[in-house]
């Protein structure tokens, strides 16, 4: 099912604190997220990515539906030992939601 983009702002509030977006966003604990749909893992200038992100990404793994539901489900079983240190979204409902808020955010 389709996402909503403003109950999708609300769930990110769960990832605000490692996670930046819009205009100014830079990286902090984690990645900053800006245009990182549907491209390659590990995108994000200048940030330290964990080896097994980087192994994933050199498989040719790109940010699509399927694997950031499977990733914001359990972090640690899509990316065993990624540095992600997040429980995951357990409610599909919210996983959904957040998914097309970020692939909302298109910032040049
Ligand atoms: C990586 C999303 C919560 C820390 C990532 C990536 C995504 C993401 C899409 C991969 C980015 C890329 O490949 O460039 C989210 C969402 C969250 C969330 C949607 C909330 C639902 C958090 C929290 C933390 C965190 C709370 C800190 C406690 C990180 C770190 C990485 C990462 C350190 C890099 C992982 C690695 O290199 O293995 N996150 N995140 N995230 N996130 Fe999150």
């Amino acid at each position: 099912a389709a996402g909503d983009l403003a109950k999708g702002e609300k769930v990110f509030k769960k990832c605000k604190g490692c996670h930046k977006v819009g205009d100014k966003a830079k990286n902090s604990v984690g990645p900053q997220l800006n245009n990182f749909f549907a491209i390659e893992l590990g995108s994000a200038e200048g940030f330290k990515y964990s080896q097994p992100l980087l192994d994933k990404k050199a498989e040719g793994q790109i940010w699509d539906i399927e694997a950031l539901d499977a990733f914001l489900k359990k972090p640690k079983d899509y990316i065993p030992k990624t540095k992600m240190t997040f429980a995951g979204l357990k409610k599909d409902a919210d996983r959904a939601n957040v998914i097309a808020y970020l692939a909302s955010i298109q910032v040049t």
